[in-house]
């Protein structure tokens, strides 16, 4: 086919204001399409705001545009009923306190079904339990003589070493030796068991709803790391390994309870959506779910239906943690269909979560508990019996696989 003629008006630009309006159109047929968007002209701010109506009115443009249109994105379509939300946790997130002050509350609402936090989010998460007092500092402090202080910082943050960091320690050392933790499981498991006793130690040290695993343990959402030897949980758990202990964490069985959640999301007739704060690993994770089932498992799927990505990484690197949704398409993690609904904002995930957890609280009402926890062996079942059905596969010693 012959190559269209470039148009010879693109050099400069026509001066239109005298020209009648039916020429115009005729000249510009897309510019009532482009400028079909919302006037910006916001109100006056007055300092009565209810925050949701601020976001809603003034975060007009740029990243607080992508912050308003996550918060919206969240609220009216991912929190549909039939929507099974996964959510990473990258970045020192409980240090800074947003275990207590927006985890914890997402999970009592139904606003996420399942999780993945880096190890050190649930090992920080413990001190809370423990009612161990993490403080605010200063990135400007002196590190030697913080450690001349028995002190440790993340960044702003800081944290005692012996009473909060090594008392820490003394105490899940003492549990991981527990007969419940003597076998190989899962990290959902591991944290699961773990979220018992932060409840209870809440419970004792009667502070209430400050601990990410005691929420999660009590909502039955599975709570996965997906890097479990990076972190001091996963360096206890080592330790103990050298004593003898039996603990063995099977990176496996993550994988696959991930994934299920997932397919059992599309064949109940539902949705998955991902709500992904920092990138890391658990980010890839979090969304390797679909190539796992389409690309591994050999399962006719399409990628999740919602992604929202708070990140201050960049794309052109090419690392995971600034990786876009459309390039997740390309992967098949997510459904090129859906993709107008994604939405990644550039912002520190402390500023973004409690405006969106802000948001959702007052705009959703709370959704029923799914509580994928307990149905893990369900599910697994399904995604099993799935697999083999579709690539009829036999066992690798060549016997034919039990599925009921
Ligand atoms: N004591 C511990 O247990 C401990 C302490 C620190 C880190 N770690 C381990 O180190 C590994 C790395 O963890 P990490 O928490 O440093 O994550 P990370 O730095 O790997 O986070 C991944 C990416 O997320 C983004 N990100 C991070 N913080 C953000 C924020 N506030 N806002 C927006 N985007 C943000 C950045 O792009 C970052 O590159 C984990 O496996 C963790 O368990 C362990």
């Amino acid at each position: 086919m012959a190559k269209k003629a470039p148009s010879t008006t693109r050099g400069y630009r026509e001066d239109l204001s005298e020209m009648p309006d039916w020429m115009k159109k005729k000249k510009c047929p897309n510019r009532d399409k482009f400028l079909a968007g919302a006037r910006i002209q916001p109100r006056n701010i007055k300092g009565k705001e209810k925050l949701a109506d601020l976001i809603d009115a003034t975060f007009l443009a740029y990243n607080g545009a992508r912050l308003r249109e996550g918060c919206q994105l969240f609220t009216t379509k991912m929190l549909e009923p039939d929507v099974t939300i996964g959510m990473s946790l990258s970045g020192a997130l409980t240090p800074a306190g947003l275990g207590c002050s927006a985890i914890v509350p997402l999970i009592k609402a139904g606003f996420v079904d399942w999780i993945v936090a880096t190890g050190a989010n649930l090992y920080h998460d413990l001190h809370f339990a423990l009612n161990y007092p993490v403080r605010a500092g200063s990135f400007k402090m002196d590190d030697t003589e913080l450690r001349d202080n028995d002190i440790v910082r993340v960044y702003d943050v800081l944290l005692g070493y012996s009473d909060c960091l090594m008392a820490t320690d003394e105490i899940l050392r003492g549990i991981l030796v527990q007969p419940e933790f003597q076998k190989e499981m899962g990290t959902a498991e591991l944290h699961y068991l773990l979220g018992r006793y932060a409840a209870e130690w809440e419970r004792k040290a009667g502070v209430k709803d400050v601990s990410v695993l005691a929420a999660a343990y009590r909502a039955g959402v599975p709570c996965y790391t997906s890097s479990p030897g990076d972190s001091t949980i996963g360096m206890n758990v080592a330790g103990g390994e050298l004593r003898g202990n039996k603990l063995r964490i099977n990176a496996s069985i993550d994988v696959n309870e991930t994934t299920a959640y997932v397919l059992a999301a599309k064949r109940s007739g539902g949705r998955s959506g991902v709500v992904l704060w920092g990138g890391g690993s658990p980010k890839n994770f979090m969304l390797q779910t679909e190539p796992q089932i389409q690309e591994v498992l050999r399962i006719k799927e399409y990628g999740q239906d919602f992604f929202l990505q708070v990140t201050d990484a960049r794309p052109d690197t090419g690392g995971l943690s600034g990786a876009t949704p459309s390039e997740a398409v390309s992967w098949g993690k997510v459904d090129p269909n859906r993709l107008p609904d994604a939405v990644v904002c550039y912002t520190d995930t402390t500023i973004a979560m409690p405006l969106l957890t802000h948001y959702a609280l007052a705009r959703h009402k709370p959704r029923k508990l799914r509580r994928l926890y307990g149905q893990r062996d369900k599910m697994m079942k399904a995604l099993t019996k799935e697999y083999f059905l579709h690539t009829k596969l036999k066992m690798v010693d060549g016997s034919d696989p039990v599925l009921d």
